[in-house]
């Protein structure tokens, strides 16, 4: 059997959770199987390893390139996606996760849920029979950090030895870029205003991943350090889903985290800049930063559909 064969067989019916869930090779062969499905697909060429398959989307939140990037791939790959809005299904009701797990897993191939406390995700992978993906939790959104880490795999033509600054707030998006960013050797600094700290135990476990990789993972308060000879700069919204109503507090904690002109002038002249998406112009980045030459921001949004095609055909197939 050869490498590629053995993680294969490693990753069927697996959950993705978070990305620590994985081993850095398993974590590569996602990234390759992508840019191999992306390259398929701009070909015209047909891959389709999942007809007949389901995949049920649970949304607790919002959202436009998970909702699509998903119900396209799945397409794509010959299998049908369910869009299951919590407010459509019993979930919504006080059907419990156990429960609508068990259902579930009677009907569908594999699962993916949004939702707000990562102990849902815990809980529905607990209780399922089938595959169980994270397509964001308030602790970790790992399904945009694969896509983002090919985003720069394709930009820079490596990975292991760059450094990725995350400016602003500690949220799922700098968890999930801690613990890939560690798993892969690339450097990740944090810088977050006072009280808005990445979570201590996820910065304790991604320094333990990444004393096998030589990565370096640093947080800070001061957005120069973190930027200093960064190869990509990643920010996101101030107020997550969920923080809506902390907006005016976290704008004055914030206001000097912005990513603008003067901050990416400490990073390398040809870095990336990256935002998960949804942005705010003029809050977390200034509207010349985000849309200007070094910005990816759209082929991050475009890998979405690969790498999470890459994660299915790998997990249901
Ligand atoms: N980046 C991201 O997950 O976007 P959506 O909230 O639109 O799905
Ligand atoms: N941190 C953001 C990411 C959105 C894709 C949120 O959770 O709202």
């Amino acid at each position: 059997m050869t490498q590629a064969e053995q993680l294969q067989v490693n990753l069927k019916g697996r959950d993705l959770l978070e990305l620590d869930d994985y081993t850095t090779e398993e974590i590569q062969y996602l990234l390759d199987l992508a840019i191999e499905l992306k390259r398929k697909q701009k070909n015209g060429e047909v891959y389709q390893p999942l007809k007949g398959k389901t995949i049920g989307l649970i949304f607790e939140k919002s959202s436009t390139r998970t909702r699509v990037s998903f119900e396209v791939g799945a397409f794509q790959l010959g299998a049908h996606a369910l869009f299951l809005s919590k407010n459509d299904i019993q979930l919504g009701r006080g059907e419990i996760i156990s429960d609508t797990a068990q259902v579930l897993s009677r009907y569908l191939d594999g699962i993916m849920i949004r939702t707000f406390g990562h102990h849902n995700v815990e809980d529905l992978a607990k209780y399922a029979s089938v595959p169980v993906i994270n397509g964001l939790s308030d602790l970790a959104h790992p399904c945009q950090v694969l896509a983002d880490y090919q985003t720069i795999l394709e930009q820079k033509g490596k990975l292991k030895g760059l450094k990725l600054a995350y400016i602003g707030d500690g949220n799922n998006m700098a968890h999930s870029l801690m613990i890939g960013g560690a798993k892969l050797g690339v450097h990740v600094s944090i810088a977050s205003p006072e009280g808005y700290e990445p979570d201590a135990e996820v910065v304790k476990q991604s320094r333990e991943i990444a004393k096998a990789t030589g990565a370096e993972i640093v947080v800070t308060h001061s957005p120069q350090e973190a930027v200093k000879d960064a190869d990509a700069i990643y920010t996101d919204v101030w107020a997550s889903m969920g923080f809506e109503e902390e907006q005016k507090i976290r704008e004055a904690a914030f206001k000097d985290y912005q990513v603008d002109e003067e901050l990416v002038k400490h990073a390398k002249s040809d870095y990336l800049f990256m935002h998960c998406l949804p942005a705010h112009r003029g809050e977390e980045v200034s509207a010349g930063v985000i849309d200007g030459k070094n910005s990816v921001i759209f082929d991050q949004a475009e890998n979405r559909l690969h790498a999470q095609k890459a994660l299915m055909a790998a997990l249901m197939g």
